[in-house]
C-alpha cells in the first residue's frame, strides 16, 4: 500500500513530457508535443501530450490519460506498480527498500517474477563488485576484456557464484518464495522437494531490459573455453519475457537512435556495451537471433534507419544475409556495414573511439542489396546456373521492399549488374509480389473474420466514394480543381462546428472507489477548437502545399482566413458569422454547406463501418470530430500529393537525361509521403472500428 501524501507526491512530480519521452520521441507542436503513437502501428503522428494539462491522448486509437495512466497502459502494470515506476524515475522514497513480506508475495506473478529479477540483478552485481570470487574472477574478466567500471555498472553486469545454489538459498532466506524462483528460470530442481539449483554458476550475467528498463531476463557468459559448457545460459521463457520480443539494450539506446536517426544492430551483449564504451549509443543486439517484427516495431518508434553491423568472415558474411527479408518488407532503410576480417564490434570498438568507428562506417556502409548482390556474384562466377540462381535470390528480396520506386532502382541496378534485360526482372518481382499479396490476403482474410468487425473500407474505395457523392451537390463556387472536394469538406466542418472543441478531451480527478482513492477521468470539453486545429495540421506540413496557400479555391480561402482571423474571439460563431456574409456566394455556400452536412455524413458513416440510413449520423458526426476533422487534412495532403506525383511523371518523359535523376529522387520522395498518407487514412478508417 502507498500512501495518499506519496500518491499525491508521484503525481506533483510526474511530468507527462517527461513520461512520454522515455518511450516515444516527441516533437513540439504548437503549446503540445506529438509523436508516434505507442498503442498502435501509428505512422503520422496521432499521439498528443499537454504539458499544461499533464495530460496524453491519442486521438486515433484514443488511448491516453495521466502520466500514471501512460505508464499503467505502456508497462502493463497495475495502478500501485505504476506509482512505484513513476516514484523510482522521480526518486521519491516510497518506504519500501526493503521488500515487505506483503510485497514479497505481491498481487500479481508477474510483479513478483520483476523483483525477484530485481533482486537477482542486486545479488549478481554486489557478488561481482563485493566478493572475493566476483572481484577475482568475474571483474577481473570485464576488466581484461577492457570494460570500464562505469560501463560495467551502467549495464548492471554481475557474476553468479560457481557453487551449486548460493544464489537459491540466499534468495529463500531473504523470503523469495520457490514458485517464483522457478518461474522466473533463476532457479531449477524443486520437484518433490529436491533442493533448488542456481541456473547462473560461474558466469558473468549480463541482465536484459525492457524498453522501460526494467529486468526481464539473465544471459550468462562462461568464462574458460569449455567444450561441454555452452558459452551463455540464458532465462528461459516466461511469463514476463519471451526472447523474441526483447531487443538487449533498446532501454540504453533508445534516445541515442532518435537522435541519430539511425539503429546499429548487432549480434551480441558484448558488442553493444563496448560501442557504448567507444561512445556510440544507438545500438541493439538481437542476442544472436533473427530479428522478429516485434523488435523491427520497437526500433521503427525511434528510426527508419538500420545499420547491420557483422564481421568480415565468412561466418559473419552469412549471418549478414540471413534475417534481412523482415526488415525489406516492413520498409526499413537497411544499410550493411562489414567490419575488417577478424574484427567484431566490440573489437573493433574497443580498437577505436566513436569518431574512428564511425568514420569506417561512413566509409563502408552499403546498401543491403547491392551489398548482396556483389557478394553473391563473387562465388558464382560465370557459371550460367549458379548465376541465375542468384539472380532468383535478389529478386526475392527486391520484390519484399514495400516502396515502388525504390524497387524499380534496385530493379535498374540489378539488371546492369547482370547484363539481364529489365522487363525479366519486373515480371519475376510482380509475379513474386502477387504470391505476398495473396498470401497477405488469405492471412487478412483469416483475422477479419475472428474479429468480426466489418471490413475495413481502404482509403482508396472511400475516397472514390467521396468524389462521387460529392458531385450530386449543387456547387456554389465550386471549380474544377482536383482539390475542390476536398477543401469544400474543410469549408463546411469550419462552418459547421468551427469553434467547437475538437478532442473530448479529459481531466483527471482523485475520488474514492471502495474505500481507496483512484484516480478517475472527467470528460470535459476544452480541447483546440475545429479552426485551430485544422490551421495547426495544414501548417505542420506546409511543405507538401510548396509555399502555395493551402485553399486553391478562392471562396473557401477567403472562408478558412477569416475564421482563422477570429479564431480567438470567444464569441465568434461561424455559422452565422458566414450564413450572414456580406459576399452573397460565401452566404449562398454556406446554406449550401449546411444542408450538405447530412449527404456527406452518410459517406463518412459508411466509410466508418456504420450504417448508412443511421438517423444520429449528425450526432456522430459531432462526437468524431476529432477523427474526421484531421482524416480531411490528410485527404488534402494526400490529393496534393497524388497531383505532383502526376506531374513529377509526366515530366520525367519529357526531361533531358540529366534532369531524370533529380526527378526520379523527387517522385521517390513523394511515394514514400503518398503511402504514408494512404496508411494513415486507411488507419483511421479501420483502427477506430
Ligand atoms: N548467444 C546465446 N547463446 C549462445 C551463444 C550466443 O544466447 N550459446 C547469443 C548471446 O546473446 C551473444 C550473441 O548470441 O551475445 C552473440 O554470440 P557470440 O558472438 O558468440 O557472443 P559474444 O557475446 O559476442 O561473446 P564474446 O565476444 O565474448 O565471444
Ligand atoms: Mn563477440
Amino acid at each position: 500500500m502507498i500512501d495518499q501524501i506519496t500518491i499525491s507526491k508521484i503525481q506533483d512530480a510526474a511530468q507527462i513530457v517527461e513520461v512520454v519521452s522515455d518511450f516515444v520521441t516527441l516533437r513540439r507542436r504548437g503549446v503540445n508535443y506529438v509523436g508516434l503513437c505507442p498503442f498502435h502501428d501509428d505512422r503520422t503522428p496521432s499521439f498528443y501530450v499537454s504539458p499544461v494539462k499533464n495530460l496524453c491522448k491519442c486521438f486515433s486509437c484514443g488511448v491516453g490519460g495521466s502520466p500514471v495512466h501512460f505508464v499503467m497502459k505502456h508497462e502493463q502494470l497495475s495502478y500501485p506498480e505504476a506509482l512505484k515506476f513513476l516514484a523510482k524515475k522521480y526518486n521519491i522514497d516510497v518506504v519500501e527498500k526493503e521488500f515487505t513480506p506483503e510485497e514479497k508475495q505481491a498481487e500479481s506473478e508477474r510483479e513478483s517474477m520483476f523483483i525477484i529479477n530485481e533482486y537477482a540483478r542486486d545479488y549478481f552485481m554486489k557478488t561481482l563488485h563485493e566478493s572475493h570470487e566476483g572481484k577475482a574472477i568475474g571483474l577481473s574478466y570485464f576488466k581484461e576484456r577492457g570494460f570500464r567500471e562505469d560501463i560495467i555498472k551502467k549495464f548492471q553486469l554481475g557474476y553468479g557464484l560457481d557453487e551449486r545454489n548460493a544464489f537459491s538459498v540466499e534468495a529463500l532466506r531473504a523470503g523469495f518464495k520457490q514458485e517464483f524462483l522457478i518461474k522466473t528460470g533463476l532457479s531449477g530442481g524443486g520437484e518433490n522437494n529436491s533442493p533448488l539449483y542456481d541456473r547462473f554458476r560461474g558466469r558473468v550475467i549480463f541482465p536484459v531490459h525492457t524498453i522501460s528498463g526494467k529486468v526481464v531476463a539473465f544471459g550468462g557468459r562462461i568464462l574458460k573455453k569449455a567444450d561441454k559448457l555452452a558459452k551463455y545460459v540464458n532465462s528461459p521463457e516466461s511469463d514476463i519475457y519471451s526472447k523474441s520480443k526483447e531487443l538487449y539494450g533498446i532501454f540504453f539506446a533508445k534516445s541515442a537512435i532518435a537522435k541519430a536517426k539511425k539503429c546499429f544492430l548487432v549480434e551480441g551483449y558484448t558488442d553493444v556495451i563496448s560501442m557504448h564504451q567507444a561512445g556510440i549509443e544507438n545500438v541493439v543486439s538481437s542476442s544472436g537471433t533473427a530479428l522478429t517484427q516485434g523488435q523491427i516495431n520497437m526500433i521503427r518508434r525511434f528510426s527508419d534507419n538500420i545499420t547491420v553491423l557483422y564481421d568480415g568472415d565468412r561466418a559473419g558474411i552469412t549471418a549478414a544475409l540471413r534475417g534481412i527479408d523482415l526488415l525489406l518488407e516492413s520498409g526499413m532503410n537497411v544499410w550493411v556495414v562489414l567490419l575488417p576480417d577478424g574484427e567484431d564490434p566490440d573489437s573493433f570498438a574497443r580498437k577505436n573511439n566513436a569518431e574512428g568507428f564511425n568514420k569506417y562506417i561512413e566509409d563502408n556502409e552499403q546498401d543491403f542489396i547491392r551489398f548482396k548482390t556483389r557478394l553473391l556474384l563473387e562465388d558464382t562466377g560465370d557459371d550460367p546456373i549458379k548465376r541465375s540462381g542468384l539472380i532468383n535470390n535478389i529478386v526475392e528480396s527486391i520484390s519484399l521492399i514495400p516502396d515502388s520506386i525504390k524497387r524499380s532502382v534496385y530493379i535498374k541496378d540489378t539488371a546492369n549488374i547482370f547484363d539481364t534485360r529489365e522487363e525479366v526482372l519486373i515480371s519475376s518481382v510482380n509475379r513474386l509480389r502477387r504470391q505476398i499479396f495473396e498470401k497477405r490476403k488469405a492471412e487478412q482474410e483469416r483475422n477479419n473474420t475472428q474479429k468480426a468487425i466489418s471490413a475495413p473500407t481502404p482509403a482508396a474505395a472511400y475516397t472514390a466514394q467521396l468524389t462521387d457523392n460529392v458531385n450530386i451537390a449543387p456547387k456554389v463556387g465550386a471549380t474544377s480543381s482536383p482539390f475542390d472536394h476536398y477543401e469544400r469538406e474543410l469549408v463546411r466542418y469550419i462552418i459547421r462546428y468551427g469553434m467547437l472543441p475538437i478532442f473530448i478531451s479529459f481531466d483527471v480527478e482523485n475520488r474514492e472507489i471502495d474505500g481507496q482513492r483512484h484516480e478517475v477521468e472527467v470528460v470535459t470539453e476544452d480541447g483546440p477548437t475545429v479552426i485551430e486545429v485544422i490551421r495547426e495540421d495544414l501548417t505542420r506540413d506546409d511543405f507538401i502545399f510548396e509555399g502555395k496557400p493551402f485553399f486553391k479555391n478562392e471562396l473557401y480561402r477567403t472562408i478558412y482566413e477569416e475564421a482563422c482571423n477570429n479564431m480567438f474571439d470567444e464569441a465568434f460563431d461561424p455559422e452565422r458569422y458566414f450564413l450572414h456574409h456580406s459576399n452573397p456566394k460565401i452566404s449562398h455556400l454556406s446554406v449550401e454547406l449546411l444542408g450538405d452536412a447530412y449527404q456527406l455524413s452518410k459517406i463518412h458513416a459508411k466509410a466508418m463501418g456504420e450504417r448508412e440510413d443511421d438517423k444520429s449520423s449528425r450526432l456522430n458526426e459531432r462526437n468524431s470530430l476529432d477523427r474526421l476533422v484531421i482524416r480531411a487534412t490528410t485527404e488534402l495532403k494526400n490529393a496534393y500529393v497524388i497531383e505532383r506525383v502526376k506531374e513529377v511523371k509526366s515530366k520525367i518523359k519529357t526531361a533531358a537525361p540529366d534532369k531524370i535523376m533529380e526527378l526520379m529522387s523527387e517522385l521517390k520522395d513523394l511515394q514514400s509521403l503518398k503511402i504514408i498518407l494512404a496508411k494513415s487514412l486507411g488507419e483511421r478508417i479501420v483502427l477506430r472500428y
